[in-house]
């Protein structure tokens, strides 16, 4: 029997399989354990399942002597020092494919919203200032005949461009291997959705240059990572009508400190890091992590092994 230390409550089924074969350390906060907390938490584990808010670095790594399996229950793994583990032969896991869908749905929303100014509607209506039928009032964009330009090709960005081919838009892409030249895609599209894992070279990808070559009508938004967006470049675009508009699922940090200068921003939406926030696609992400761990405690392959 081995011991795990997972680093919040997960109120799933997947973690009672977890239980029958292990000693499972719940961390019991409703936040994520400090970067000492984290460190004392692993200090005797052999297996760690740990989520996107938890920074596994080279300190935690070294904090825990017996660790032998990671499993992230996320698909991205920006959060884990990957050459540390490496060093230490430590296998890693993460959760691809289950929450394809719910990201793309949510990416979907996002573009939906900011096209048809659906919140700032709302607030209008709530706040009891919505006055009559306006001809020219409360004007958005067109989504059939639109171009979107998705950055990044994987699975999530694949699935968005389905969607908006189903919505009668036009779909480029620009990723590292494939699809037009960044500058192309940003001087054609009318909505640009980003989908690139955050490394050291997508970092502020989006930046000021970036920004600035986007249509002065477009929207961007960003699922993918709070880092891949230079938020003061996005601010500064923003207040000066660079483009139309933003909405952000992630931003950096997270979630941002209240007063923070980018939520003055206007026509700005962001929601709180929900793409995979449904309720059949935690419960699998919950399975994938769970799986990863066993096979990695036995010593078996991970069945989603991070590369
Ligand atoms: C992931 O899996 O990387 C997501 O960001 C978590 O929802």
């Amino acid at each position: 029997m081995a011991r795990v230390f997972v680093t919040r409550r997960l109120p799933f089924d997947a973690l009672d399989r977890l239980r029958e074969v292990h000693e499972v350390d719940e961390w019991p906060g409703d936040m994520p354990p400090s970067a000492e907390e984290m460190q004392a938490g692993v200090a005797e584990a052999d297996g760690l399942l740990s989520l996107v808010t938890d920074r596994v670095d080279a300190a935690v790594i070294d904090a825990a002597p017996k660790l032998r399996a990671i499993a992230n229950m996320a698909v991205g793994t920006d959060n884990i020092d990957l050459e540390a583990a490496a060093e230490r032969n430590i296998p890693v896991g993460n959760t691809p494919d289950v929450l394809t869908d719910a990201t793309a749905d949510l990416a979907f929303a996002l573009l939906l919203a900011l096209a048809r100014r659906i919140v700032p509607g709302a607030a209008m209506v709530r706040d009891g200032e919505w006055r009559t039928w306006e001809p020219a009032g409360d004007l958005g964009a067109d989504l059939a005949g639109a171009t979107l330009g998705v950055i990044g090709w994987g699975r999530i960005g694949q699935a968005v461009a389905r969607r908006a081919e189903g919505f009668g838009m036009q779909v480029i892409h620009s990723s590292r291997s494939s699809g037009v030249p960044l500058d192309d895609l940003l001087a054609r599209a009318d909505f640009v959705s980003v989908h690139t894992p955050l490394t050291p070279e997508t970092r502020h990808l989006i930046d000021t240059d970036v920004l600035a070559r986007m249509k002065p009508t477009a929207l961007l938004i960003n699922t993918a990572r709070g880092g891949v967006v230079d938020q003061d470049a996005l601010r500064e675009a923003l207040h000066a009508g660079q483009i139309a508009g933003a909405a952000l699922d992630v931003t950096d940090p997270e979630p941002l400190p209240a007063g923070h200068p980018l939520l003055d921003a206007p026509n700005l939406l962001v929601v709180p890091h929900v793409g995979s926030a449904t309720v059949r696609t935690r419960a699998k992400m919950a399975a994938m992590a769970v799986e990863n761990l066993l096979a990695g405690l036995d010593g078996r392959p991970m069945p989603h092994p991070v590369t």
